[in-house]
């Protein structure tokens, strides 16, 4: 049994009073229902106010949008694990595609942060995908075997089981051109595939796969129902609590778990 896990990143968008007025529009529609697990990810400038708001719900965890590889030190511009753990902060988003495409993140860097998560007990929800480019040389299973495995390089089974993995194709990232229901359950049965190569098939069937990809309330009951897709990593439509609320009520119903 994995229970459904349904994430908001939020990017680069609410300020602090903007977090305050979404949280409490959100929590009206969805109650705080312990049947799966919502992560709400907004801007560092945001966890404080949002890690508040939720201190006494059940079923809302909070998430950071990066994370640095290093402790502590001179690294300008950066958060360590140890400050947001400070916040409460349970889960950590890292490789996502826009940080592997527009701040030049690549596999070890990725890596190191992934190992950093673990150390301090954050949950990294970690991305792979593949590019148009990539799917249309048929380079799916290439793209996601080489970004699983270094991602996930030097984990222990635990590790890899408390990870979450989120197949984001990136053409379908932001574009509203989401992945079929079937092309997506293709790809989260190859990573979960891969995640028993790198583990055994006990772990992998406890790992939790998300799909993300311009995800809405529209297609995400279809989506959810597939039988390897646990929730969903949700960008744009995650910045209307509505939207938001309905795409969890889908991961609540989508299928028996
Ligand atoms: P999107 O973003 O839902 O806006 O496509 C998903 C993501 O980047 O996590």
């Amino acid at each position: 049994m994995r229970k459904a896990i349904l994430a908001a990143n939020w990017k680069m968008n609410m300020t602090v009073e903007e977090t305050a007025t979404y949280l409490k529009h959100f929590l009206a529609e969805t109650g705080d229902d312990t049947d799966v697990e919502v992560v709400i990810i907004p801007p560092f400038t945001s966890l404080a106010k949002a890690s508040e708001l939720i201190a006494d719900t059940y079923s809302l965890k909070l998430g950071a949008q990066n994370m640095s590889a290093h402790k502590a030190g001179a690294f300008t511009g950066e958060v360590s694990a140890t400050m947001l753990r400070e916040l409460f902060v349970r889960y950590v988003v890292l490789g996502h595609s826009e940080r592997r495409q527009l701040f030049g993140e690549t596999d070890a860097l990725i890596n190191a942060k992934v190992r950093a998560a673990h150390e301090a007990s954050l949950k990294p929800i970690f991305c792979v995908g593949e590019t148009l480019e990539e799917r249309d040389s048929g380079q799916v299973e290439t793209v996601l075997s080489r970004q699983l495995r270094a991602g996930l390089a030097g984990l222990g089974d635990k590790e890899i089981q408390e990870t979450v993995v989120a197949y984001e194709p990136v053409w379908a990232i932001g574009t509203g051109r989401t992945a079929s229901p079937q092309q997506a359950q293709e790809a989260h049965a190859f990573i979960r595939g891969e995640i028993a190569g790198l583990t055994d098939s006990g772990v992998a069937e406890r790992v939790r796969l998300q799909y993300g990809g311009s995800v809405k309330p529209g297609n995400a009951a279809q989506l959810l129902s597939e039988p390897d897709i646990d929730g969903a990593l949700v960008g744009g439509a995650s910045l209307d609590p509505r939207d938001f609320a309905e795409i969890v009520k889908a991961g609540k119903t989508a299928k028996p778990r």
